[in-house]
């Protein structure tokens, strides 16, 4: 059977932990992500509340959220890196995760706010992002607060039509997810950089436009819509604070 394109990044989590990487994704040292993720708990009164991440990766939004009083549950589709993230997360209590296909599953219970750092956007066809965004809405209490953040942006020229397959997507994009990549990165430990194989994985950026219709049309209340500073972990991004109201 076909695995879907989404799984590929389980490879990459291999690759770069083979080569002696602490990590490929956000650190909980992102000055950044601290900063809002401390902004959105205080703003939405979450200390002590349950929250949802979801492609939670190596847990660094697990860590934060821990660190801010939160009770934490984080899924990603990886094995790889939910091991990763229980190692990182043992000395919190309350945070727990587990492997997770957002797109096919739907949470069993509802939390009080849920995130999503860099992982709406791995979703390119879609019908997977649809899947994802009614799952995730469903996983919500009435008026939960749910953040996107830095998810890939551009102010204009995404593609605007439907997107069924992965392989029509390459054709749109005439990107190669196939070809290895040398690329770096670093090595916490001893404070150098590891070269890593690995290649390009399919991501979907939308415009502002796109973005907001999506979740309107899911039943999500768009509040705020940030472009995002280029960082190390993305040029163009743009973080979105959307609420559950009701359907
Ligand atoms: C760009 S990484 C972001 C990881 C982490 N949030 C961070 O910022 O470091 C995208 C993540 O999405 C996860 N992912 C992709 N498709 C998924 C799915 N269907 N269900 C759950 N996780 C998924 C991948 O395994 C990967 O960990």
């Amino acid at each position: 059977m076909n695995e879907p394109y989404y799984k590929a990044y389980e490879k990459r989590y291999q690759a770069v932990f083979s080569a002696g990487a602490e990590r490929w994704g956000h650190s909980p040292d992102d000055e950044v992500l601290y900063n809002t993720l401390k902004s959105w708990v205080e703003e939405n009164n979450l200390q002590g509340k349950s929250i949802i991440e979801y492609a939670c990766g190596e847990g660094a939004c697990g860590v934060i959220l821990s660190e801010l009083g939160c009770i934490y549950h984080g899924v990603d589709i990886s094995p790889s890196a939910i091991e990763k993230s229980k190692k990182l997360l043992q000395a919190y209590p309350n945070a727990t995760v587990d492997v997770f296909d957002m797109v096919k599953e739907s949470a069993a219970e509802k939390y009080d706010a849920a995130l999503d750092c860099m992982g709406f956007h791995m979703l390119v066809t879609d019908n997977d992002r649809n899947c994802y965004l009614k799952n995730a809405y469903d996983s919500l209490k009435e008026n939960a607060p749910m953040l996107f953040f830095r998810e890939s942006y551009r102010q204009n020229g995404t593609y605007q039509g439907v997107v069924h397959t992965l392989a029509e997507w390459e054709q749109i994009t005439g990107e190669d997810y196939k070809t290895l990549q040398l690329r770096q990165v670093r090595n916490s430990d001893e404070g150098g950089i590891v070269e890593v194989l690995v290649p390009l994985l399919p991501a979907r950026a939308k415009d502002k436009t796109g973005y907001v219709e999506e979740f309107e049309n899911i039943g999500f209340d768009v509040e705020k819509f940030i472009e995002m500073d280029s960082s190390t972990a993305i040029p163009h991004s743009a973080s979105i604070y959307v609420r559950k109201i009701k359907r």
